[in-house]
């Protein structure tokens, strides 16, 4: 993260290219609730693809999953959910908002912003009391007598409940692993910090069954494994560190779970919680089904409950860490630049395609070819509104890591000038190889520029 950066600077760029807006907007926003513009999207859908990359497709013992949301609600009893997933809150009679009781040292007075809740004399605090942060809705056209159904608060036990499905039919054995990516859903009181908490977000979610005698080993390799792919796309491995969690933070189901934190302008935080979550969740729910959810090998005939690892991400949370160690502010000449330097595998747009004299005929019709020839291959942005220097400064706020500028020298020697983002290096490459030479850079290793 850069040093002076706040999450106040986050929002706006967010808000002014159109990456996140307040959701509900017009009528009023809703708390803890965001909507994803056009770069959001692009954005968040590269941090998902680079996950499923490394997941599913660059391995041989993950196979990916899509459960439903909406899950049969003895699932929820099952997994511990109805009974325990709950937070401890407070309400103060005085100004009438509600509080995390665990969380009364970070939150404000109602009243007296500059107090903590329960520090002036007005205030007037409730017994602690548990609510649960599942969102209840029914099944059925009758409000009544509709079954009472949950939206799902983690994409994990869909997971769960396909154990013998996937190991039967993609005819796996542990180790072996199930990745589902998708929405979850959870009635969150405490406001949000822009979209780091939200009443609903994605998540990834991998659940990795391994003999119960080798679950240390895993856990420790898929904590490894999963800095490591922060780093890869660009995260600076000291904005991150590992924190396990003590005895008494501990989820019902785990035995270990060590946090992944990234270090956000609200402080250090959880991108990602890693679990050891034993043979609770295969356990809990084939007793409660009355199926037998066991690994058992065809061949010796050994039969055992496997242990899980889970590695679970947020897309949003991810989203917001990689726009924080992005985001970049230097002068240049005598002109300040806002710049994202996200990995060019991150970054919503890949190249913008800039005619430089766009009245000019032969440079527009050489700009728009150009881009229709590289859209196909990669996001590609076509710009030919206003001055140079602001087109460049836009493309530099979104991110883009390449912008090509079509001149009249392009029509004189079919050569075009590539810009790069992070060093301003310009550099003039033929046009018929500009595709070639984009897709080379791509693939090629990236590693954020040190800070200056
Ligand atoms: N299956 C385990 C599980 O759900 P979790 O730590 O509650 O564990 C995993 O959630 C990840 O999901 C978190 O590390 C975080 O990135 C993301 N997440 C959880 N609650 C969130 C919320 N309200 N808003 C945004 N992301 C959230």
């Amino acid at each position: 993260m850069a040093s002076g950066l706040t999450m106040d600077k986050i929002v706006s760029l967010a808000r002014r290219r159109g990456f996140v807006f307040p959701s509900s907007e017009i009528y009023g926003g809703l708390g803890s609730s965001y909507d994803y513009g056009h770069y959001g999207v692009l954005l968040k859908e590269n941090v998902k693809a680079r996950w499923l990359e490394a997941m599913v497709q660059e391995r041989d013992d993950i196979v990916a999953l899509d459960s439903a949301i909406i899950l049969h609600p003895r699932i929820w009893e099952a997994s511990g959910h109805v009974g325990g997933f709950t937070d401890p809150l407070v309400d103060c009679r005085t100004c009438k908002k509600r509080f995390r009781a665990d969380h009364l040292a970070d939150e404000q007075c109602g009243r007296k912003p500059s107090k903590r809740p329960g520090e002036t004399s007005e205030c007037d605090l409730t017994e602690a009391r548990q609510f649960n942060l599942m969102f209840e809705t029914r099944v059925g056209p009758v409000e009544e007598t509709g079954q009472r159904v949950f939206l799902r608060p983690e994409t994990a036990q869909g997971i769960f409940v396909n154990f013998k499905n996937v190991a039967q039919l993609a005819r796996r054995k542990p180790p072996f692993g199930i990745a589902q990516l998708g929405k979850s859903f959870r009635n969150e009181i405490t406001p949000g910090n822009f979209i780091f908490r939200t009443l609903e977000f994605e998540q990834m979610e991998m659940e990795f069954f391994v003999p119960p005698d080798a679950a240390d080993q895993w856990y420790r390799y898929w904590i490894d494994e999963r800095v490591a792919w922060y780093v890869r796309y660009g995260l600076r491995q000291e904005s991150l560190r590992v924190r396990p969690h003590d005895p008494d933070e501990l989820s019902h189901y785990s035995s270990a779970t060590s946090d992944i934190e990234y270090l956000y302008p609200i402080g250090w935080s959880e991108l990602e919680g890693i679990a050891n979550r034993g043979t609770f969740d295969l356990t809990a729910h084939a007793e409660a089904s009355g199926t037998t959810l066991e690994w058992v090998d065809g061949g010796s005939g050994e039969r055992y409950v496997p242990a899980v690892i889970e590695p679970a991400a947020g897309v949003n949370r991810a989203m917001l860490a990689f726009l924080c160690d992005a985001y970049d502010e230097e002068v240049v000449g005598d002109r300040e630049r806002t710049v994202l330097r996200l990995h060019p595998e991150i970054a919503p747009v890949k190249v913008a395609v800039l005619p430089l004299i766009p009245r000019d005929a032969g440079i527009a019709e050489r700009a728009r070819a150009l881009h229709q020839e590289l859209r196909r291959v990669m996001v590609a942005e076509h710009d030919d509104g206003g001055q140079i220097g602001r087109r460049y400064r836009r493309q530099d706020e979104i991110g883009t890591p390449w912008a090509l500028t079509v001149d009249e020298q392009t029509l004189v020697d079919e050569t075009v000038t590539i810009r790069d983002r992070d060093t301003l290096a310009q550099e003039r490459i033929s046009i018929s190889r500009a595709r070639e030479h984009l897709l080379d850079r791509l693939a090629a290793p990236w590693a954020p520029p040190a800070r200056g």
